[in-house]
């Protein structure tokens, strides 16, 4: 296996799979199954020893052996987590339309409507020519705008099997590339010092040891690189709602923060960070930029997530002072935006 973990030569054009390439496919990664994307899945060179299983719908995915094999992983909490997210991608809720291509094209629409600062803060264009790595596609919305930005070398990774069919269904109907493994981001199998830009939308805190995954990013950059990281923050107006339904209406004002997020916000386990918290996580970084944004859930704007609905939640959305909130509590945001460089 470390014979695979080629490193790329410094300004080395990729023909076919490049050593990033390889060393993503011949990793212990491979004993997963490897969904390719794009002309690349069709070319004969790329007939490693991979499992493939042949364009799974979301909708097949618990039916799948492979999706049984996995939910076996001694790892209950990461297996819980890969659960949550095989049962609803984030940002399904605004794919609607007739047909996948609609329903694509309808929740790319609507999450750069509520989200206008992504495209801002992913600078998408800089991915022309480079090695790029999106840890956690979710449905694949940014990772189109990464393919489109033409990197040398696009990869992507999720630990849900209905995120990495989402994102390969969404690839192979715009006609784009990209090596999409379903792998942990605790453990890339990828080389280290080969990826130009790492990055990653609300993805980190979900996984259990958020400390490897970072030092995972910070492993695979090369020295130069940048990584491009959304994490949630703790003092957060999201985290005060929760609080309040879930702590303080349930007679349990004691409860604390990290309990309320771990518990009712998405995955089991989910974390938020202060800006000092978050600045210990990139120490290993050469110089790091965060950013507090605040974002749709926050403002309560369209949905808030699949697992927040109901009548009080309806009046909160009629009552609540989006106006005032946006701009005197820019603080409170959930986001936390970090920009960090290797
Ligand atoms: C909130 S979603 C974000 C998805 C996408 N980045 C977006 O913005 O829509 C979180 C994603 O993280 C993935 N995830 C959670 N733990 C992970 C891990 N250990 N390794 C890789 N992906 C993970 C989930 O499967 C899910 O797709």
């Amino acid at each position: 296996m470390q014979l695979c973990r080629t490193v790329l030569a410094p300004g080395a054009r990729s023909r076919g799979p490049s050593p990033v390439g390889r060393a993503w496919l011949c990793s212990p990664g491979y004993l997963q199954p490897t969904l390719r994307s794009g002309r690349g899945a069709r070319d004969s060179r790329f007939s490693l020893p991979i499992t493939e299983i042949d364009r799974p719908r979301p909708s097949d995915i618990t039916k799948s052996k492979l999706f049984q094999a996995v939910r076996s992983a001694p790892d209950m909490l990461k297996s819980d987590i890969r659960s949550f997210w095989d049962q609803g991608s984030a940002g399904e809720f605004w794919a609607v339309g007739s047909d996948a291509k609609a329903r694509f094209l309808a929740e790319e629409k609507s999450r750069y409507q509520f989200e206008p600062f992504i495209p801002e803060f992913a600078d998408f264009a800089a991915a022309t020519d480079r090695v790029v790595l999106e840890i956690g596609v979710g449905m694949g919305c940014d990772h189109q705008q990464w393919a489109r930005a033409r990197p040398r070398h696009l990869l992507g990774t999720d630990l849900s099997w209905r995120s990495v069919a989402y994102t390969r269904e969404r690839f192979d109907l715009f006609d784009l590339k990209s090596d999409l493994v379903l792998t942990d981001c605790e453990s890339l199998p990828l080389a280290s010092d080969c990826v130009d830009l790492v990055y990653s939308w609300g993805v980190v805190h979900h996984t259990p040891n958020t400390p490897q995954a970072i030092r995972e990013i910070h492993r695979v950059l090369r020295p130069g690189g940048i990584a491009k990281v959304m994490i949630y923050h703790k003092w957060s107006l999201t985290g005060y709602m929760l609080w309040t339904r879930y702590g303080l209406l349930r007679g349990r004002p004691w409860c604390g923060l990290d309990h309320i997020y771990a518990n009712f916000l998405e995955s089991p386990g989910t974390k938020a960070y202060t800006v000092k918290e978050a600045r210990q996580l990139f120490g290993q970084f050469s110089d790091v930029r965060i950013a507090i944004q605040v974002n749709y859930g926050d403002l309560l704007q369209s949905e808030v997530g699949r697992r927040h609905r109901g009548l009080l939640l309806t009046i909160a959305k009629t009552l609540w002072p989006r106006w005032l909130v946006s701009r005197l509590l820019k603080r409170q945001g959930l986001y936390l935006l970090i920009t960090a460089l290797k």
